[in-house]
Order: structure tokens, then C-alpha cells, then sequence
């Protein structure tokens, strides 16, 4: 796929830059952020925009009001963080669309930032309605998208609107996404190791498949850890399997050996009679080297694969990482994932974590400040490392094209 242009490649000054961002963020009862990490990723574009003289108008979703007006979704705290974050005023509009936004968004100084209301309050941008992609675009003279963790879905604020804004560019932060999860796996420095885990082989069967076609080695880890021990012979206790997906593993096996990639298993693991997710504990531990007994469930990778893969890490120079190697929220459970962590933060590699609970992990483990880049996207990683063409980029000029508005 050829270079998306960003906005560093248009002129926006005092133009109207309509940017999707991705202020899906936790808010709890109290209307307080608990996770500010995706408005603190918006920031670098937001402040080029404002430095530009842009007329920053800031678009997103939270959460899934299914079409609703329920302002338990509201962003409004968002704007309040924000405004805290950027040192400047943003104006909350409680729409996104229609007359009143309008005239607002008319109104606006040459450097001003608003924050729409939540665009999934209406069913048509879920829906990609074009008529509600209009509505959206009578807002913008260049579309901005710098939503990654929402570019997997072609809606009408991140896909559709791009039909009636005559430029649309990325941002900083979707650039900086496709640098890491694109360029630097697709032509990574050598050798490169790959890190999954998580609880299903379903999940990552796609990424599996092609990243096994890039990386050197490949260590798995987590439940799906043991879909694989299934594939080989051995026998896994009470763990967490997917009986169904043995086959598939056995492909991924097979694939791996044709193209000469080690894909590497756990060598032992450390697993428990008893896991009380509510509460947060285990019962008796116990670590098995090979077969698990029955009554035993695997909860993380034993110290002998702690050992391994810290040492594979380290000899890395490119590492990406996604899903832990064991129920990680559990402390007794928690050690395989943050001695991965750590032994990326120790290791010279260029180091990217694909996103969701491997994200959560490297921030619970302190070693935030130690990896090379962190996604902000869930499911719009793993789609975009499967190879999947995500509709949010697909929609962006692209670097060579004709663009009359970019002088
Ligand atoms: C996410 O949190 O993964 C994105 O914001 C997308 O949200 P969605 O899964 O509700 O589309």
C-alpha cells in the first residue's frame, strides 16, 4: 500500500481540520477518566492543527450508545481532560450535527479546538449512511483521521465522510501506528521475535499465519499455549483449551518448520487446582515440566520458559509482542507477562506492543517508558497485523496523488 499523506503535507491554515480521534476511553461512574493514554495520543496532531491555525473540530465515539442519546456516554468529561492536557480551552458542542453545530463550528478563531458530542448517538454512523457522512462533512474543509483504534470500521465518521471533504490526511498518531505495527515488521531488523499469548488460537490463527511469514521466532504463551501442547501429543490437565482448533495449530506447526521459524511452546508451566477470577486468586500451585495432571489448569509459562524467552528477547533486535503469557490480573499468575515485559525493556530491540491487554501489562509492570511504541488500537491491531486493509487508512490521500487543496 502506497504512503498515506498526513498533515504535514496540507495547508490548514485557518481551515477547518474535522479530526477523528479515538476518545473511547474508561470513564467510571463519576464521569473521571481512568485511562487518559488515547487523548495524551491525539495530542501531538491536535497541537500541529492549533500551531497551523487550523480550526480544530474533534470528532469520536465512546463506548456503544446503540443510536441512543444516553448521556451516560457523553464526552463531555473528555473535553474537560483535554483542555487540562492542551492548556487551552475546548468547547464541548452537544451535537455532532445540524444547524446549531454548524453555526459554531462557523464562529470558531483560527486555532480553537471544539469536541463534538458522540457521533454514535446516531444510527447512521455505524451505519456509514452517506447522508449522515454529509451531515458530518458540512464541518470540514480537510478531513483528519487520527483514530487508529477505530480505523477497523468503515463508519461514517471514519470512512464515509471522506467522500465529501475534498483532502483527507492521517495524523500524527496513525502515522506513527503504521510506522510500527506496518513498516517496521514488514521490513524488521533481524532477528526478529514475535511474542503471542492470550486465551484462543481462534483469535490469532490470521496473525499467526502471517507473521510466521515474517519473524525469525515466534514464543507463544497464555491459554492459547495450550491448544498447541494438544497439537503435539501432550496431554494439558484441566487448561484451557479449544479441542476444535488442534488442527489449526498443527498447520501453524507445520507452516513454521516448512519456512524454517522456531515456534517456540512453553517448556514447563505453572498452573493451580482452583482460579477465582472475582476474586482474584489461586488455589494450590504446583509447576509441571511436560504433561499437566488432571485438576490442574495452566495460569502462566513455568520459570524454565521465563528463562527461554527472556533470553530469545534479549538477542532480538526486533521485538512485537501481543496478548499475555498468563492470567496476568492475578499476581500469583503475573510473573511470565512482566518478566516479558521486562525483558523487553531490557533488551536493545526495537520493541512494539500490539495493543489491548499486552498494552495494560507493560503499563502495570512500570516499564511503559522502556518500549519503542505501544498501539493504542485493540482489534484495529490485530487487523491491521493479519494484513487486513484497514478502511479508516484506506480512505486517506495517498503520497503522489493529486490533492488541489494541499498548496
Ligand atoms: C476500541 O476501543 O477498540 C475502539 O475504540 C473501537 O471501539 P468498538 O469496538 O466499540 O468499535
Amino acid at each position: 500500500m502506497s504512503k498515506v499523506k498526513t498533515i504535514r503535507d496540507v495547508n490548514l491554515k485557518g481551515k477547518r481540520a474535522f479530526v477523528r480521534v479515538d476518545f473511547n476511553v474508561p470513564v467510571d461512574p463519576d464521569g473521571k477518566i481512568t485511562d487518559d493514554t488515547r487523548i495524551q495520543g491525539a495530542l501531538p496532531t491536535i497541537r500541529h492543527l492549533v500551531e497551523q491555525g487550523a480550526k480544530v473540530v474533534l470528532a469520536s465515539h465512546l463506548g456503544r450508545p446503540k443510536a441512543t442519546k444516553n448521556l451516560e456516554f457523553t464526552l463531555k468529561p473528555v473535553a474537560e481532560a483535554l483542555a487540562k492536557l492542551l492548556g487551552q480551552p475546548v468547547q464541548f458542542l452537544p451535537d455532532c450535527i445540524g444547524a446549531e453545530v454548524e453555526a459554531a463550528v462557523a464562529a470558531m478563531a483560527p486555532g480553537s479546538v471544539v469536541l463534538l458530542e458522540n457521533v454514535r448517538f446516531y444510527a447512521g454512523e455505524e451505519k456509514n449512511d452517506p447522508e449522515f457522512a454529509k451531515a458530518l462533512a458540512k464541518l470540514a474543509d480537510v478531513f483528519v483521521n487520527d483514530a487508529f483504534g477505530t480505523a477497523h470500521r468503515a463508519h461514517a465518521s471514519t470512512a464515509g465522510i471522506a467522500d465529501f471533504v475534498p483532502v483527507s490526511v492521517a495524523g500524527f498518531l496513525i502515522e506513527k501506528e503504521l510506522e510500527y505495527l506496518g513498516d517496521k515488521t514488514a521490513n524488521p531488523e533481524k532477528p526478529f521475535t514475535v511474542i503471542l499469548g492470550g486465551a484462543k488460537v481462534s483469535d490469532k490463527i490470521t496473525v499467526i499465519d502471517t507473521l510466521l511469514e515474517k519473524c525469525d521466532t515466534m514464543l507463544i504463551g497464555g491459554a492459547m499455549a495450550y491448544t498447541f501442547s494438544l497439537a503435539k501429543g501432550s496431554k494439558i490437565g484441566s487448561s484451557l483449551s479449544e479441542p476444535d482448533k488442534v488442527e489449526t495449530a498443527r498447520s501453524a506447526l507445520a507452516k513454521a518448520e516448512k519456512l524454517g521459524v522456531k515456534l517456540v511452546l512453553p517448556i514447563d508451566h505453572l498452573a493451580s487446582d482452583k482460579i477465582d477470577f472475582a476474586g482474584k486468586a489461586l488455589g494450590a500451585t504446583k509447576v509441571f515440566e511436560g504433561d499437566l495432571e488432571d485438576g490442574w489448569s495452566g495460569v502462566d509459562i513455568g520459570p524454565k520458559s521465563v528463562e527461554l524467552y527472556s533470553k530469545i528477547v534479549r538477542e532480538s533486535k526486533t521485538v512485537l509482542w501481543n496478548g499475555p503469557m498468563g492470567i496476568f490480573e492475578i499476581k500469583d499468575a503475573s510473573k511470565g507477562t512482566f518478566a516479558v515485559a521486562k525483558a523487553i525493556a531490557d533488551s536493545d530491540a526495537i520493541s512494539i506492543i500490539g495493543g489491548g491487554d499486552s498494552v495494560k501489562a507493560v503499563k502495570k509492570s512500570g516499564y511503559s517508558d522502556k518500549v519503542s511504541f505501544m498501539s493504542t488500537g485493540g482489534g484495529a491491531s490485530l487487523e491491521f497485523l493479519e494484513g487486513k486493509v484497514l478502511p479508516g487508512v484506506d480512505v486517506l490521500d495517498k503520497e503522489g496523488g493529486c490533492c488541489c487543496c494541499c498548496g
